[in-house]
């Protein structure tokens, strides 16, 4: 047995022993998702936080996902395998500024992308995904005026879907931002063939060249069905793990970032677990998640209305 089947058992002894459950996002390293009791979107990841009958949950993904688990099963035990997985979206929409913001306009209602802190879901009315935002705005009557944080580009793609006008925070994901629409139109050209599929966090003109664009689990979808076999993917390079494992007779090729030499579409936060960390995770019960228990009875509503809308 070589050294990475003989982590992977210490690690499955521990889940059994321990009665844990490891959930890790699409955007994780493959050796992570292939250990993982479950792999999803940040959508199914909330729903499986809040069904799971396990003591632990071992978050392997960025701050606010652990974060979540925790809001929606206060009594598990939630761990986060390295403590510096934070969200470059998430931060920066800090909750004083946010505040101050939403003061300025007491008649909008506050939708909220889950890649917030506890703090910004405590002031937030409904949460959304990217796979439910659409749904969740328009579940919202047409008169209501409407904050939304953190994601401007998010914002403005979902302004341009519903009609509407919401306020947008001017926020974005480190990730998303690097990938432009000069590279695009170029990698494009030399993969004639190739659709463009994009994550709706990436810029406006990205999003106008792409052939398809949806959250984590569209995409997969969207792959997995349509009859291409080429496809350029303008998201977090974790999920080509998946499209090649489901769809291995298609290519799929990492949209290149505005500086190929930088390896921006790696988020460098979600990137930073790895198999030994799990381990150290669940052996040592470390990083604990602990919130202020106030803002988690404030942080669940706005969640628990998002799942309701869209069981
Ligand atoms: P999904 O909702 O598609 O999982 O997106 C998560 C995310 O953090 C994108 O940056």
């Amino acid at each position: 047995m070589n050294s990475h089947d003989i982590l992977v058992g210490q690690i499955n002894s521990l889940r059994k022993e321990k009665n844990a459950v490891i959930l890790a996002h699409y955007y994780q390293i493959p050796e992570i998702q292939e250990i993982a009791d479950f792999v999803g979107d940040s959508l199914d990841l909330s729903r499986k936080s809040a069904e799971t009958n396990a003591d632990i949950i071992v978050f392997a993904g960025v701050n606010f996902m652990a974060e979540t688990a925790k809001i929606l099963s206060p009594q598990k035990r939630v761990f986060i395998p390295d403590l510096e997985a934070g969200c470059s979206l998430a931060e920066s929409c800090p909750s004083e500024e946010f505040r101050k913001f939403r003061e300025e306009y007491p008649d909008h209602m506050v939708v909220s992308y889950v890649n917030t802190t506890a703090g910004i879901k405590a002031m937030t009315d409904i949460t959304c995904t990217s796979t439910n935002a659409v749904q969740i705005i328009e579940s919202i009557p047409k008169e209501q005026k409407i904050i939304f944080a953190p994601d401007r580009n998010l914002g403005n793609y979902l302004n341009s879907i519903t009609g509407r006008n919401m306020l947008l925070w001017n926020g974005a994901c480190h990730v998303h931002e690097e990938f432009s629409l000069e590279k695009m139109l170029a990698i494009l050209k030399s993969h004639p063939k190739a659709k463009l599929i994009a994550h709706p966090e990436c810029q406006g003109p990205v999003l106008i060249a792409a052939d398809f664009v949806g959250s984590t689990s569209a995409l997969l979808k969207f792959v997995e069905t349509d009859g291409g076999s080429e496809y350029i993917v303008a998201t977090e390079s974790g999920i080509l793990h998946q499209m090649r494992k489901r769809n291995p007779q298609k290519t799929f090729i990492p949209a290149p970032p505005i500086d190929s030499t930088c390896g921006c579409n790696d988020c460098r936060f979600m990137k930073l677990h790895d198999l030994q960390k799990i381990f150290d995770s669940l052996n040592e019960e470390k990083f604990e998640i602990n919130l202020d228990m106030e803002i988690m009875e404030k942080a669940r509503k706005p969640m628990q209305r998002m799942l309701e809308l869209s069981a």
